[in-house]
């Protein structure tokens, strides 16, 4: 029990470390962003605050008030209250917080460190570091700061105080230093510090160089033939074909895909209609192209029962009842003359014009003599 114990409490305790560690990378991180898009619109709010409060000429009076203005407490406030949108907590918090360090700059440093940036987010306050640098103490990034992962990746947390400095490679590169082409790529320039990867002819798995003779393996969907080259396998050719009986197939550069045929066929060589090998039920073969059958007009009847007619349709036909007839369970029975025999919802509707018009007692009297149809059509 008291071993369980301890794991647990080593696994919790790990646990936390972890999560904290993370949260706190991600933190600095996101803290050296907003460091820098305060310090850039600092110089957006410089920019525009050079010219303020005076318009037009300058005469020499101007001059003097200008230069007086360019460097007072008044502009350094004009500047500050800007830098953030009033929504962004961590922008607001981060000036309030340093807010003494802007001073210090601006009556202090400005001249010494023109880069506030650098001055205030990577000297002053930590949050960044230079360029091809990572961490709490700024180390270079893997394949040096001029070219972090030897220009082939990005450096986790480059030029911020967090992250751990790995790398993760741009596409077609690999390894700790992103030095190493993945498949399907080769070297196309390569030294201790300097890499080239290019892509291999779509035939390589792996290759040495840029065509189908250049592979060292072929990709599957290929074959080497007797010159060393990798050829398109047609998967096609086989037999039986690997499709379904009513699809085709269709060869493509290292694979093949399964296409319906026409819905005239049942089983075809290809796309259209006229390329059935068998013509799908209700289709019939004429002069090499599936054709709708038309039963109706076949010597055997097809629609046998009495006052029915055939109506053909693509591929199958339906039988119906004549006019005048209308289907009822199974069989076609005449339907009663127009005007009698119509259900209570009819007659009803036929009364609406007269009930919503003045006539109401007519109508009234006629509905009592109508009362009875309903009657009348059950015995029909
Ligand atoms: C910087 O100013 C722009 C425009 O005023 C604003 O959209 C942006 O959110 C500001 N930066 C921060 C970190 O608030
Ligand atoms: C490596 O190759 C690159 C590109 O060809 C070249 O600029 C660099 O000087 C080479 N470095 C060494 C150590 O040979
Ligand atoms: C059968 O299909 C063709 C084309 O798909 C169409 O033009 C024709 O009207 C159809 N015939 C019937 C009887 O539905």
């Amino acid at each position: 029990m008291i071993l369980v114990g301890r794991l647990l409490w080593l696994f919790c305790s790990l646990t936390f470390i972890f999560i904290s560690t993370c949260t706190y990378a991600k933190d600095i991180k996101d803290s050296c962003t907003t460091c820098k898009q305060i310090t850039d619109n600092f110089s957006k709010e410089f920019e525009r605050t050079k010219k303020q409060n005076f318009g037009g000429g300058n005469t020499a009076w101007e001059e003097r008030a200008l230069s007086k203005y360019e460097t007072s407490e008044i502009r350094l406030v004009e500047i500050v209250e800007n830098l953030c949108e009033s929504s962004s907590f961590d922008c607001n918090h981060m000036v309030e917080e340093h807010e003494e360090h802007f001073e210090t700059w601006w009556f202090k440093r400005q001249t010494e460190h023109p880069d506030l940036y650098k001055w205030f987010c990577i000297d002053t306050i930590k949050v960044c570091c230079p360029k091809g640098t990572f961490g709490p103490d700024c180390n270079g990034c893997i394949g040096g700061s001029e070219r972090p992962c030897h220009g082939n990746g990005m450096c986790d947390g480059d030029g911020t105080r967090g992250g751990n400095g790995r790398c993760s490679c741009n596409h077609g590169y690999k390894g700790e230093f992103c030095l190493d082409c993945i498949d399907g790529y080769f070297d196309e320039l390569r030294n201790d510090t300097f890499s080239l990867c290019s892509e291999c002819h779509a035939s390589c798995k792996t290759c040495t160089g840029i065509t189908n003779e250049d592979c060292e393996e072929c990709k599957t969907g290929w074959e080497e033939d007797d010159d060393g080259r990798c050829l398109d396998v047609n998967e096609c050719s086989v037999d039986p074909s690997p499709c379904q009986t009513d699809e085709y197939c269709l060869n493509t550069d290292g694979s093949f895909s399964c296409k319906a045929c026409d819905k005239v066929c049942s089983s075809c060589t290809d796309a259209g209609p006229e390329k059935c090998q068998s013509c799908a039920t209700g289709y019939q073969d004429t002069e090499g192209t599936c054709t709708d059958v038309n039963e109706c007009e076949q010597a055997d009847v097809v629609c046998t029962e009495e006052n029915q007619e055939c109506v053909n349709n693509n591929g199958s036909y339906a039988c119906i009842c004549s006019q005048g007839y209308e289907e009822q369970e199974g069989v076609c029975v005449k339907l009663p003359p127009s005007g009698a025999g119509l259900s209570d919802d009819s007659w009803f509707s036929w009364l609406m014009p007269y009930l919503t018009s003045g006539h109401n007692q007519e109508i009234i009297e006629e509905e009592a003599n109508t009362e009875t149809r309903p009657e009348e059509h059950e015995d029909l």
